[in-house]
């Protein structure tokens, strides 16, 4: 094994299913890094007192989860484009003078997924982005990137979107909107990015946007379908896909700041999906 032991962690609250510390081992044994990686609860008013005593005692980094990424986003000495971006930090690492650096890897595993591991072309194609929170906002500029021919953002809470629109306007063809004004639009690819499926709930997002040939790409993930993968499929979608490959390229990505090597994913998926006892919810 190269290298010491250097500590890791991810902090959130609830973080008990969190299935990063799997993830991060299965990186550490592959690229033989000598790392430890465990979970740390703690409450919201608790955060930066927690991690200071983290951070003085050694760790190098963490994965930041719900409900702390806007909280990490202030601790952060310094914060890369697209952490600043995403309004978000979800992963914090050291840096050799002692300083750390916010990071936002949530867009990056996005587009990494879609266009690597499912071959999914997101040049001049029509986008569909469900939700308005966090995660939403994390992947709006790095799809912009790759040059859609538009991303039209709807929330349950309109305003929401509208306003999320609004921040990235100069970025590429963007709009916001609620449920009741997509109408008949279709949609060559469909993110949902809404926490309805933690729920078991399915947003209201009309039958036409789905069709044949859509992708229909669920941010959650679980035991088999999402209620949105499900509803997509009876609905005659060819392709859905739970967030799967997200969750382990984004962690992928957080691994490369922290240790300079980026593991292999395949492997890493399949052992996850492969798992006989999944976890039935979905977060990060
Ligand atoms: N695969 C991955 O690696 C990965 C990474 C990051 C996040 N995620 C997942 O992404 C999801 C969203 O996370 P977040 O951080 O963005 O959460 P968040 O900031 O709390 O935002 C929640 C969003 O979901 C919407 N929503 C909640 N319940 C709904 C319902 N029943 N119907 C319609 N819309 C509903 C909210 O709409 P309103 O504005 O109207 O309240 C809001 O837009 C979570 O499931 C999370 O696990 C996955």
């Amino acid at each position: 094994m190269k290298g010491s032991a250097d500590q890791y962690a991810v902090v959130g609250h609830p973080v008990a299913h969190s299935l990063s510390p799997f993830i991060h081992s299965l990186f550490a044994r592959q690229t033989e890094q000598s790392l430890t990686y465990r979970l740390m609860d703690v409450a919201p008013e608790r955060f930066t007192e927690r991690l200071q005593e983290f951070f003085t005692a050694g760790g190098r980094g963490v994965n930041v989860t719900l409900p702390h990424k806007t909280r990490a986003l202030a601790l952060a000495d310094e914060l890369t484009e697209r952490a600043r971006l995403a309004g978000a930090v979800n992963t914090l690492a050291v840096r050799r003078d002692g300083s750390l650096l916010g990071d936002n890897t949530d867009g990056a595993g996005l587009v990494q997924d879609l266009s690597v591991n499912l071959g999914w072309p997101v040049r001049d194609r029509s986008i569909l982005l469900i939700g308005a929170g966090g995660a939403a906002r994390g992947v709006i500029a790095p799809l912009l990137a790759l040059a859609p021919r538009r991303i039209v953002i709807a929330n349950r809470t309109a305003e929401r979107a509208v306003a999320l629109a609004a921040v990235f306007a100069g970025l590429g063809a963007l709009e916001g909107c609620g449920f009741e004004e997509l109408g008949g639009q279709r949609f060559e690819l469909v993110i949902n990015a809404t926490s309805a499926s933690l729920t078991g709930d399915l947003p209201a997002v009309p039958a036409a946007a789905f069709g044949a040939d859509t992708l229909c790409y669920d941010m959650a993930y679980g035991r088999g379908d999402t209620p949105l993968t499900r509803w997509a499929r009876e609905l005659g979608c060819r392709d859905a896909v739970p967030g799967w490959g997200m969750l382990v390229e984004q962690a992928a990505e957080s691994f490369r700041l922290w240790r300079g090597v980026r593991p292999l994913t395949a492997p890493v998926l399949a052992a996850l999906t492969g798992r006989t006892a999944m976890p039935g919810g979905s977060a990060d």
